[in-house]
């Protein structure tokens, strides 16, 4: 297994580090660190340097990304071109982000249980409002117009669809038996008439090659309502690029926050990128508070990825373990450090408890220095 890792900005490393404790504790594999991000950028003038996403692709069988932003870098051209660059580049069309409570505990909701939030979303990842193209004239004046395109095509909606469909057969068969999965596809196509009118056909096309599966139409915005008011009525939800990416931020809030949120930018077959939903904390980044769940629930999915849902399950497992005993991070109302947390899912892993039971296991890592860029180890 060969593992390209990019842990970015603020918490990004500090949320990485203890993903790769997990994985050094689980199976064996070769890792490649590379440093791009705010500090390189700041440093050599270089995003992410020339053949990159091709060398990814070529040498790699996936990515675990930490997070991009920095406030030294307000216009965020480095996020941009790594984040957003990787995405396009490597046309990561599908961004899976699984909205899956494991502990009673963590949801927020008064009348929902664990069990009642367990969907999935597919976001597209490649256009919509994420063009990046677009124009500001008259800057300044009083007449100062800002236009920003959505791009929306035909082959863009129906991969999408595509995936989430395949995906929900996949779903229902494990967690769904004795019915239906039911697919939701969310727009606005009574505002957006082109690109909502054209996810909206595109979908009904897409959902007639899938008979076993129900279908189904929201707004985006009564979909906000119904996943707080009936997240249980939700199996896999399909939507454009800006849509989902907000929505998945809700999505984190209903399994516990931000901190326990992962995601995959996957394009199924290639070399995908695995990341938490959450951005780089500038508010923790250096305090060592920060969540490591999500980045260990994203190296799940990682794991998944490359034909090892087993050890997916595990981590999740692990994770749920330490959810039930309050082995957390104070976002979570523990009193763990970033570290302590990192440990107390290897701990679990190794069927044992965090605290009180001797010191957690360490990822038994040898490093080696393979020039400038990357810094490649081998895990387990
Ligand atoms: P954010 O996700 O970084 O933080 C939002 C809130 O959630 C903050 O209060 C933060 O403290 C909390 N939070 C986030 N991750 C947490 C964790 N692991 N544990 C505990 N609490 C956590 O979003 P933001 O503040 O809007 O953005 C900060 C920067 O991150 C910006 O530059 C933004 O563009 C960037 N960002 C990057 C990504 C990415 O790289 N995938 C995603 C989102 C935001
Ligand atoms: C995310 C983030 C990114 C996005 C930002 C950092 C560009 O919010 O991964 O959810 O908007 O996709
Ligand atoms: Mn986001």
């Amino acid at each position: 297994m060969r593992i390209a890792v990019v842990p970015g900005d603020g918490i990004g490393p500090e949320v990485t580090r203890e993903a790769l404790k997990v994985l050094g504790a689980l199976a064996t594999a070769e890792i490649s660190l590379f440093p791009w991000g705010a500090d390189h950028f700041l440093k050599t003038g270089e995003t992410i340097p020339a053949g990159a996403f091709e060398m990814l692709a070529r040498d790699f069988d996936a990515v675990l990304s930490g997070a991009f932003g920095d406030p030294r870098v307000p216009d965020g051209r480095h996020a941009d071109e790594i984040l957003l660059g990787m995405r396009r580049r490597l046309d990561l069309f599908a961004n899976v982000r699984p909205v899956r409570a494991l502990d009673d505990s963590v949801v927020p909701l008064r009348r929902a249980r664990a069990a009642d939030v367990d969907f999935v979303l597919f976001r597209e990842n490649t256009e919509g409002a994420y063009s990046g193209r677009g124009r500001v004239t008259g800057a300044g004046t009083s007449g100062e117009e800002a236009v920003e395109e959505d791009v929306t095509t035909r082959r863009g909606v129906e991969r999408i669809c595509r995936a989430a469909f395949e995906f929900a057969v996949a779903f229902g068969r494990t967690r769904r038996p004795g019915r239906r999965p039911r697919v939701l596809m969310a727009d606005k196509h009574n505002v957006q008439k082109g690109g909502g009118g054209l996810w909206h056909r595109v979908f009904r096309e897409v959902a007639a090659a899938f008979p076993s599966c129900e279908n189904r139409h929201m707004f985006a915005d009564a979909l906000a309502h119904e996943m707080v008011r009936s997240p249980a009525s939700l199996d896999v939800v399909v939507t454009n690029n800006l849509f989902g990416d907000v929505l998945s931020d809700l999505g984190a809030a209903l399994q516990g926050g931000l901190g326990l949120a992962p995601s995959g930018n996957v394009h199924p077959g290639r070399t995908s990128v695995f990341e938490p939903v959450h951005g780089s904390a500038p508010d923790l980044a250096g305090r060592g508070i920060a969540n490591p769940f999500g980045s260990i629930r994203s190296l799940g999915m990682l794991l998944a990825h490359v034909g090892r849902g087993d050890l997916e399950e595990r981590i999740e497992r692990a994770v749920a373990a330490c959810l039930a005993a309050g082995e957390t991070t104070r976002d979570l109302g523990g009193k763990l450090s970033t570290g302590e947390a990192g440990d107390a899912v290897v701990a679990r892993l190794a069927g044992g408890k965090a605290r009180g039971s001797g010191r957690a296991p360490r990822a038994p890592v040898r490093a080696r220095r393979a020039g400038a860029s990357p810094r490649r180890r081998r895990a387990g």
